[in-house]
């Protein structure tokens, strides 16, 4: 068991971020008397409050917007995932160094075990609408797995087509297909994983409306966006049977890798981490 560790969340503003509320569950119920702090940091300062925190025996820690790009900038040593990115959302200090993840996608893809195993049994072609940030985490991940087609869709088809070219170019080979959105509703009948990775169906925000009978029926779709937990297109999706997946639960497993390396525990993402969280959301 690892004690008195610390770690921190960066961000401005930061009073929202739900990182501290996981960490505080996961180090009470494994019985650590490590610490989680957040700290607003102004842009431009990120490198040299990273390099404050090693100084000062932090572990490590998240970062949230409008950081990550500065946090990438400001590391010695970046993941895959990271580079692909060009965002950090965990760092931690190592031999002396700072160092870089982005485990956005690999909180998506353990999401998606944990709730729908076998979903890649058989090469599933997978739909990502949307080309910002979170895609970018999130396709990467879905690509060291056993998959049949990647499509990315995004309003704006050029940004699509710049990151399937960074994606090619960190991973010669690699194929992804970049289509128009006003084809976005004939990809559906042969989409077995659609992932909507914008923030359409965000509170405040238009739904991403599709027709989703146009998907074959053991199709599943995802959303990141979790406020509402229930988008419009999930209550669409499970109104015609379709097996979902919601964003909370990529919330909630992107943060196991680096809660495991500052404080030397692997915690889980049980019912009792989601209540917690989920009780939050409710009252915010
Ligand atoms: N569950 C999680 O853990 C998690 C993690 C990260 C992010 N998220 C959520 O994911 C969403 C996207 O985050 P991000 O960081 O990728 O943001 P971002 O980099 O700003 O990208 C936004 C994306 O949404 C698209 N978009 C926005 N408004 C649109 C509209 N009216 N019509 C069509 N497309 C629209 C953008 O398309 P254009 O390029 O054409 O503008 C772009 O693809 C947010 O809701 C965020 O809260 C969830």
């Amino acid at each position: 068991m690892t004690t008195h560790a610390k770690a921190v969340i960066i961000g401005k503003p930061v009073s929202h971020a739900r990182s501290p509320l996981i960490h505080g569950f996961w180090l009470h119920q494994l019985g650590l008397d490590g610490r989680y702090d957040r700290l607003e940091v102004e842009p431009g300062a990120v490198r040299k409050t990273l390099q404050q925190f090693r100084a000062e025996g932090y572990r490590g820690g998240n970062v949230t917007v409008p950081h990550k790009e500065e946090a990438f900038a400001a590391c010695d040593e970046l993941t895959e995932a990271a580079r692909i990115a060009g965002a950090v959302n965990t760092f931690w200090f190592e031999d002396g160094r700072i160092h870089g993840d982005n485990t956005d996608g690999s909180g998506f893809v353990a999401h998606l075990d944990a709730t729908h195993p076998g979903w890649d049994a058989n090469r599933p072609n997978i739909l990502v609408v949307g080309a910002g940030g979170a895609a970018r985490g999130v396709i990467v991940p879905l690509l060291n797995r056993s998959i049949g087609a990647m499509t990315i869709v995004n309003r704006s088809s050029e940004r699509a087509r710049i990151l399937a070219n960074d994606i090619v170019r960190a991973r010669p080979g690699t194929n992804i297909a970049v289509e128009n959105w006003t084809d976005l509703a004939g990809l559906l009948a042969r989409t077995d994983l659609l992932i909507n990775t914008t923030s359409l169906g965000m509170k405040g925000q238009p739904p991403l409306d599709l027709p989703l009978q146009q998907l074959p029926s053991s199709a599943i779709v995802a959303d990141i966006v979790y406020v509402p937990l229930e988008t419009p297109l999930l209550a669409a999706a499970k109104a015609r049977g379709l097996r979902t997946l919601d964003g909370l639960g990529m919330l909630l497993h992107q943060a196991v890798p680096g809660f495991e390396r500052w404080f030397g525990a692997r915690p889980a993402v049980d019912a009792a981490l989601r209540a917690h969280i989920l009780a939050d959301l409710a009252g915010s």
